[in-house]
């Protein structure tokens, strides 16, 4: 509990070993009993590992590269499954005269269970707390997961938290917190190694944030799909970092300027902030960098994953 005095915006509960933000005891059994359609295809991710730009990416192959239709907001067109736990600001929409938040933000798993198969679910949520269904394995939908090496994601996750939650500390209390597994959706490494553990089985697409940035064009997304050059050259530019930037249909813009309208966030940049690999290192102090190690060290002992 010490870890969160006034840090972030809302309090914590822990799920299943996870943590997470207050709210999610409300939706924990509803999330649990989620009926899931097999037409559907899952992006799965700890935040801050390219979740967004995986999901881009699966709409437009999904939706034959349908630009026009893909100007509609990805909160729209890829639902995130568990965001009202997130995005909960039940204590500032008190304060907030016209509070003015979409259905999708309200009552998100409504949203979902409202938007028609076959379409793209978005979801944070380790295996552990995933629908039943999918862990039991009786529905077996695509589940494309991807990963970001975890020093990257964390000043990422900083940058995200003060925009987003509230976050009020400075990055190496932040760094503390994300070793710990304090930090919503974490622990980290219990995240991704039980999708490491599934990537054979055929419904399941394993994807590093590392990979796409090297080459985009031989993520296994696009080699399953009969693309041709020219759509493949089209799409890779549509998701090049610069224009992911500048579309506001995935910047999350509308969210950015509410939180900023309300002075409900103390980062002042954007979403897509610079989609470099291996920045960490330089932003992270020789203590921290040396903490990453042996934890790394520590988590992967009795796994074959590495970055
Ligand atoms: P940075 O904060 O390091 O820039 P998520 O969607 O899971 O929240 O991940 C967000 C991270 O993915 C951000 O990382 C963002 O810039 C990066 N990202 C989004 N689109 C990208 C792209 N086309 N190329 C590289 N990185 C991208």
């Amino acid at each position: 509990k010490k870890y969160f005095t006034n840090k972030f915006r809302t309090g914590y509960v822990t799920a299943k070993g996870v943590t997470m933000p207050e709210r999610f005891a409300e939706m924990e059994e509803d999330i649990y009993n989620f009926e899931v359609c097999e037409d559907d295809v899952w992006i799965c991710s700890f935040p801050k590992t390219g979740t967004t730009w995986t999901s881009e990416m699966v709409w437009m192959i999904l939706n034959n590269l349908d630009f026009a239709k893909g100007q509609e907001n990805i909160e729209i067109r890829c639902p995130f499954l568990e965001l009202s736990t997130i995005f909960d600001h039940r204590e500032n929409v008190k304060t907030i005269k016209n509070f003015d938040a979409p259905s999708f933000v309200l009552d998100s798993l409504k949203f979902l269970k409202d938007t028609k198969s076959p379409k793209c679910v978005k979801t944070h949520l380790p295996w552990v707390l995933l629908p039943k269904q999918i862990q039991d394995g009786s529905k077996k939908p695509l589940m494309i997961y991807v990963t970001r090496n975890p020093k990257d994601t964390c000043v990422s996750y900083h940058n995200h938290c003060k925009l987003i939650e509230g976050y009020t500390g400075n990055f190496e209390d932040f760094c503390k917190l994300f070793l710990a597994g304090k930090v919503t959706y974490a622990p980290f490494w219990d995240h991704i190694l039980p999708f490491w553990e599934r990537r054979d089985q055929p419904n399941i697409l394993f994807l590093k944030y590392e990979d796409l940035i090297k080459d985009l064009p031989s993520s296994p997304t696009f080699l399953k799909n009969d693309l041709n050059d020219e759509q493949v050259a089209r799409l890779t530019d549509h998701l090049s970092f610069q224009n992911m930037k500048n579309n506001n249909a995935v910047n999350y813009h509308e969210m950015v300027n509410f939180l900023r309208k309300h002075n409900l966030t103390s980062y002042d940049g954007s979403f897509m902030r610079n989609g470099k690999v291996g920045g960490a290192s330089a932003e992270m102090s020789p203590e921290i960098l040396e903490k990453f190690e042996e934890w790394t060290k520590e988590n992967l002992k009795r796994s074959d994953f590495s970055f």
